[in-house]
Parts: C-alpha cells; sequence; structure tokens
C-alpha cells in the first residue's frame, strides 16, 4: 500500500475528506479479506503504537491491539493513571518523548484540547480514539460497515437518535464532508456541539438536521443510529438524563418509521432498556457487532496509511 492520507494525524475527522474515507474503506476492505483468507500482511513490522487511556474502552483498546499485532508491529497500553502525565509532567513534554520511542500515538482522553495540543508536539502520528467532543474511529468503522450493508453510504438518509455527544458530533464532522443526510432527533438542551454545527451547515454537501421529534428524524431513514444516553465522566447527570431522554428510545414504534430496508447501529457499549430496547438490538436489523468488528479492520487501514 503505497497511498498516504493527506495529514500526518487524526485529532478530529476534520483532516479527512471524500477522497480519504474511500481511500481507507478500500483498504479495510481488503485487510478484512486477507485477515479472513488467513494471509498474513505486516507492513508495520517493527512499528509501535503507545495507546493512552485516560478512559475505560473494550472495543477500542482490543482492535487497536490487535490490530498493531496483525500488522507485524506492537502496541503499548498506557493508562493516564500511571504515567507521569498523572503527576502533572506537561502534554507537550509527553509528547516529545513519546515521539523519541514510538512510531505513532493514540489517546482516549476526556479534553480534546489536550489530544490536539499532543500532536502539536509529537513528531509521530497521533490518533483521537475518544474524546469528550469527538470519536472519529467510531465513524470510520460505521461509514465502512454502512457501505458493507446497503452498498454505499452517498444519498443515504442516517438518523442519530439519542444525546448530542462525542458520536453526534463526530457524525456531523463525517457528514460535512459526504454527500449523505443526516437528521439528529435530541432532546433540548442535549444538542450537539454548536460551533461544529455551524460549520458543518456551511461546508455539508447534502443537509443536516436537528430535529426534536424522533419520529421525524427516522422516517425513511437507512441507518437507525443511537449511543447511551450517559457518557463516560456524566455519571452525575444519570438522573437528570434518565428523565429527559424519555421519548428518545430506539424501539419497535419508532423503527417502524424507518425504511423497511434500515438497519439498525450502535457505537457499544449498549444499555439495552435505556437507549434502545433488546428487542431491536437484539433482533435482525442490528449489525452492531458487525460494526464492532469493523473497528479492528477499518483502524488497521488507518494505521497502516498513517504509520506505514
Ligand atoms: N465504541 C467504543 O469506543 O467502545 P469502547 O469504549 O469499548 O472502546
Ligand atoms: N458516548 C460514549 C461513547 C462510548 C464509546 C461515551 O463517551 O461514553
Amino acid at each position: 500500500m503505497k497511498a498516504k492520507l493527506p495529514e500526518k494525524h487524526l485529532v478530529s475527522g476534520y483532516e479527512l475528506r471524500r477522497g480519504d474515507y474511500d481511500l481507507l474503506f478500500a483498504e479495510t476492505a481488503r485487510l478484512k479479506k486477507l485477515l479472513r483468507d488467513g494471509k498474513a500482511y505486516k507492513p508495520l513490522r517493527q512499528k509501535t503504537l503507545g495507546m493512552i487511556f485516560d478512559k475505560h474502552s473494550t472495543r477500542t483498546r482490543v482492535s487497536f491491539e490487535v490490530g498493531m499485532y496483525q500488522l507485524g508491529g506492537q502496541a503499548l497500553f498506557l493508562s493516564g493513571r500511571d504515567t507521569q502525565i498523572g503527576r502533572g509532567e506537561t502534554i507537550a513534554d509527553t509528547a516529545r518523548i513519546m515521539s523519541r520511542y514510538v512510531d505513532g500515538v493514540m489517546i482516549r482522553t476526556y479534553s480534546q484540547q489536550s489530544v490536539e495540543e499532543f500532536a502539536r508536539f509529537s513528531t509521530v502520528p497521533v490518533i483521537n480514539a475518544l474524546t469528550d467532543l469527538l470519536h472519529p474511529c467510531q465513524i470510520l468503522s460505521d461509514l465502512f460497515t454502512i457501505t458493507e450493508k446497503l452498498g454505499v453510504y452517498e444519498g443515504l438518509k442516517i438518523a442519530y437518535v439519542g444525546d448530542g455527544n462525542n458520536v453526534a458530533n463526530s457524525w456531523i464532522i463525517a457528514a460535512s464532508h459526504l454527500p449523505f443526510h443526516l437528521d439528529l432527533a435530541c432532546p433540548e438542551g442535549y444538542d450537539p456541539d454548536q460551533t461544529i454545527l455551524a460549520k458543518a451547515r456551511q461546508e455539508a454537501p447534502v443537509g443536516i438536521e436537528i430535529h426534536r421529534d424522533p419520529l421525524k428524524a427516522v422516517r425513511d431513514a437507512d441507518v437507525v443510529y443511537t449511543d447511551v444516553w450517559v457518557s463516560m465522566g456524566q455519571e452525575e447527570e444519570r438522573e437528570v438524563k434518565m428523565k429527559r431522554f424519555r421519548g428518545y428510545q430506539v424501539n419497535r414504534k419508532l423503527i417502524k418509521e424507518a425504511k423497511k430496508t434500515a438497519i439498525v447501529m450502535h457505537c457499544l457499549p449498549a444499555h439495552r432498556g435505556e437507549e434502545i430496547t433488546a428487542e431491536i438490538i437484539d433482533g435482525p436489523r442490528s449489525v452492531v457487532f458487525d460494526q464492532a468488528e469493523n473497528r479492528l479492520h477499518a483502524q488497521k487501514a488507518l494505521l497502516e496509511l498513517l504509520l506505514g
């Protein structure tokens, strides 16, 4: 694979344009097939990915670590708490030092500014693996899954129901560069980030709409997507949110509004009985486990293109 992405880092998702997504998805499909066929492909021999985690993770940690291994490299798990960052060493110094040891850094933390600051001082690629604001790697896997299941993303209606959180913001950034309709339904006071939304509305090739009524957002949708109502770090808001989000559950009644062929997606972890019913997430339209698997393949393509 000789092709490259135009930017060194993936810190926001703004780095990627349509051609970059299509390149990543073609490589994702190729790597997925190689793995299925039992063929080894190790373009990242001798390469190490440093993985800094300040928040919990199952999918992101395992898929990045296994992905590096499968590509011939290795991954280092670093809990923020155990490094000197946890004792106040600056992000700038940490970035400069880690750049001397590893070939790429993946960060899951609270503040988006921290990831951006790390990238400014890092001489190796930096990947955002979730902040309070964004989750760009998730959207790569999601869009790839959509192309696998529905053939294309172009022209589709994607409905996001629930909290205007990091995943919703990353969907909006993707919609600002790709030709699909994005309809979000969020309770008042829980809209996505206004700056991201305003920028996307100027740039989006198709259209982004915010609804209060989830039935309207989901009407004739090709994809119905949801995420938890209480994200990591918001635990104390739980009681209030449970009340405010009632009516935004992805359930049988809501799904009836979508196209008959619509697929149901969730970035996981899921809370059955809250943002989605067990019947729907475990039902025939749900693609959540393929979606989770594709984190591995999509991030391998990303790692290869950034670190290779
Ligand atoms: N979807 C996702 O990022 O899952 P983890 O929190 O388990 O990494
Ligand atoms: N919005 C969720 C996504 C988890 C992958 C969170 O931030 O907790």
